[in-house]
């Protein structure tokens, strides 16, 4: 069975047109394995100034006479890299990619959207999923972590965040994480299948999932981090493999395949 699913997409890295097939399978039931709880220490280091800002302003309100930082509106795109110490030379573990956006009237506050995705050690290619506020002057503050690839898929958890250095002028924050994740063990090949709940693509009509990972649109194949959805699938967690089945940049038009597995609830 071939049917359009259009996926409401929280967080699209992806600019150009595209078109989704899935490919659904009937009534295929798979374990979700053993439960897992890992714990990662790393530090975020955030540069708003100088000749290669990790952080950039791409959109603000339009009264700026406050003369605040960041004021209320800011929109930041980031990509952070995480070491393995506080030291900036340190050993680079990852990098923490996404959008911040300054959603705090009486306070700042950013609420985050980011993929944070590691390139070294066990977890080298997973990443996790991070849609939370967080009130950057408080010094011990906590994020959501709501999904995540790879090893991580599935995965739920929480950050605990510490500002280690930070120096306004400069323009410079390292801020440490010390992050605890809940994920499985999983078969590494699953097909298109809802796990627990197994009933046709169809039936799903009005029931879109929630996205929310880095899409490596150059990779043949790859993977997203579903985090969410509505309808049939509430409180839904999974992830879709992808492969580009066609691509035309002068016409801007890409056919993506997708193979979701989801784990929801009767
Ligand atoms: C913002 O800065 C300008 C120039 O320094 C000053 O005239 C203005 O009063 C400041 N606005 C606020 C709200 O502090
Ligand atoms: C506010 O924006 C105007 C127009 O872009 C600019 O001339 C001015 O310097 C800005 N003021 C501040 C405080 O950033
Ligand atoms: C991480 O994985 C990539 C892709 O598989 C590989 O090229 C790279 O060498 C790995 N890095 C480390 C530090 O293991
Ligand atoms: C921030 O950095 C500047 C330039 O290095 C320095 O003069 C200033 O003392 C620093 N401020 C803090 C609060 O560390
Ligand atoms: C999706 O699943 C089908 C059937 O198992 C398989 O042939 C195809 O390669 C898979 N595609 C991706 C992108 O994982
Ligand atoms: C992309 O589409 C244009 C317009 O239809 C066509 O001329 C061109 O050959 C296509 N390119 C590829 C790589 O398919």
């Amino acid at each position: 069975m071939d049917t359009n699913h259009h996926l409401l997409l929280l967080f699209l890295l992806f600019p150009l047109n595209f078109v989704s097939q899935c490919h659904a399978h009937d009534h295929e039931y798979h374990f979700i394995g053993k439960e897992k709880v890992t714990t990662l220490h790393f530090y975020v280091q955030e540069t708003l100034k100088g000749d290669h800002p990790s952080a950039i302003e791409v959109a603000g309100p339009k009264d700026n006479s406050s003369n605040q930082t960041l004021p209320f509106g800011t929109v930041l795109v980031i990509d952070d890299p995480l070491t393995e110490g506080s030291d900036p030379n340190s050993k680079v573990v990852g990098r923490a990619q996404g959008l911040a956006v300054s959603a705090g009237q009486q306070q700042l506050l950013f609420v985050l959207a980011v993929d944070f995705g590691f390139t070294s050690g066990e977890f080298n290619g997973s990443s996790l999923s991070v849609l939370s506020r967080n009130p950057v002057f408080e010094t011990e503050r906590e994020l959501a972590v709501v999904g995540g690839l790879g090893k991580f898929r599935m995965a739920r958890g929480f950050a605990k965040l510490r500002t280690y250095y930070s120096n306004v002028t400069l323009g410079v924050n390292i801020i440490e994480y010390t992050v605890t994740v809940f994920h499985y063990e999983l078969a590494q090949v699953l097909n298109c299948l809802c796990i627990g709940l197994c009933v046709p693509f169809g039936e799903f009509n009005g029931s879109p999932l929630n996205v929310l990972s880095r899409n490596t649109v150059l990779e043949t194949k790859r993977e997203l981090a579903i985090v969410g959805g509505q309808g049939k699938f509430r409180m839904a967690r999974g992830f879709a493999n992808l492969r580009t089945h066609y691509m035309n940049a002068t016409t801007g038009v890409v056919v993506i395949e997708y193979n979701v597995t989801v784990l929801t609830c009767e």
